[in-house]
């Protein structure tokens, strides 16, 4: 990514290449995400990843002894490191961005260790950024002129500037390890106001995929069953009722495993389940989250006076949940902004990165790679 300009109306970014490796059908195969799994799987991939993108003529001189101390712990990594670094000059990059948390810390150890490489290689700076910190700057860019991002991420570039919004900022957080509410009354600052206490809102969505036999990752076949069961005339509308967690407490916190156990329950009372009732599951399930998701973060907006409320990570490519939030903040004639990520973009990918990092690179707030260290239940502050 190239980038230029402060947080304001002259930023601009333009994506030079994007590549990225889902583990997901991988994942699939096991019915989740194992740690150890996810950690090989970096390993293997990162550097055929890196040629995808970086595709320079000539070598860069790395001291290998060096190289091959930084990777003692990624022999995979190191393997296939040195013929690249022999085949591929240094590209005219300034610095490498790297999430180092929150996450399953072996597979964000790979990450940061990889950085540390090529920071060493290339003799460029590492910006070491949060997860979700990605997700919510991600979702301030304006892709409205663009439409969208899959020309952009298969081949053009196209210059992208900020969204047009104000703080205070209510990002509502929603992926496969994290639901949160976080407030943020300037950039860069922010103040976790709610969270799950206990599954997150995508694991929720791929716990229940896998009760109903449906492939993970689970939210994508669980919205499409639901958007089915829409359409049905015979499939009815809250015939399996199910609860909506912690909506009408006064906090700001969630609750879903409640809501996976109601639907073992269900389940197991109705096996082996017809085709109707998993889409009646479904529609229920989804309805039910988006109800608790979008009823707390309007709750939220108007106690905390946001100006923006921002939605991010992998549960925000939801169809349902997004339309649910833009309805009610229609029917209230809110001046609220709203601010969703392009729905190819929604998911884990490193252009969000790239972002993050690039204004944290503004203000050479660069880690020491001597003691940058991946960080499993890092927080946003
Ligand atoms: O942000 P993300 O890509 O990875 C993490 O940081 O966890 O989020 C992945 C999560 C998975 O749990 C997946 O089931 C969920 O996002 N997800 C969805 C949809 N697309 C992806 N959940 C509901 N509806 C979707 N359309
Ligand atoms: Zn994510």
């Amino acid at each position: 990514m190239e980038a230029e300009g402060t947080f304001g109306p002259d930023f601009r970014f333009n994506i030079l290449g994007n590549a990225l490796s889902s583990q997901a059908a991988l994942h699939a195969q096991y019915g989740g995400v194992f740690p150890n799994l996810a950690k090989r799987e970096h390993a293997k991939n990162l550097v055929p990843l890196l040629a995808q993108v970086v595709k320079t003529e000539g070598t860069t001189t790395v001291d290998e002894a060096a190289l091959q101390d930084l990777l003692h712990r990624e022999p995979e990594l190191l393997e296939q490191l040195i013929p690249f670094f022999r085949t591929h000059a240094k590209p005219d990059i300034d610095a490498i961005t790297v999430t180092h948390g929150p996450g399953l810390e072996p597979a964000l150890w790979v990450g940061v260790n990889f950085a540390k490489a090529l920071s060493l290689a290339w003799n460029i700076p590492i910006v070491a950024v949060n997860h979700m910190e990605g997700h919510i700057i991600l979702s301030m860019m304006n892709v409205s002129d663009t439409n969208s991002y899959s020309s952009v991420l298969q081949k053009t570039s196209i210059e992208t500037r900020l969204a047009d919004f104000e703080f205070p900022v209510l990002a509502l957080l929603i992926s496969g390890g994290h639901t949160e509410l976080v407030l943020s009354k300037e950039f860069q600052k922010y103040e976790i106001i709610g969270q799950t206490r206990d599954d997150a809102a995508g694991e929720a969505f791929d716990k229940v995929a896998r009760l109903l036999d449906l492939p993970y990752p689970g939210g994508p076949e669980i919205s499409r069953l639901a958007a089915q069961a829409r359409k049905s005339d015979e499939v009815r509308p809250h015939r399996i009722p199910l609860p909506r967690p912690m909506l009408h407490e006064d906090n700001f916190d969630f609750s879903f495993s409640g809501l996976k156990t109601a639907v073992r329950r269900i389940v197991e009372q109705h096996s082996p389940l017809s085709e109707e009732m998993k889409l009646e599951i479904a529609r229920e399930f989804e309805d039910a989250v988006a109800d608790v998701l979008v009823g707390k973060t309007m709750r939220a907006a108007e106690e905390y006076g946001a100006d923006t409320i921002v939605v991010g990570g992998g549960v925000s490519a939801n169809a349902r949940i997004k339309e649910l939030l833009a309805n009610r903040l229609f029917n209230q004639s809110a001046a609220t902004r709203l601010l969703v990520p392009p729905a190819e973009l929604a998911t884990d990918n490193a252009i969000m990165i790239a972002l993050a990092g690039y204004f944290h690179a503004l203000k050479k707030d660069f880690a020491d790679p001597t003691t940058l260290s991946a960080i499993g239940n890092l927080q946003l502050s």
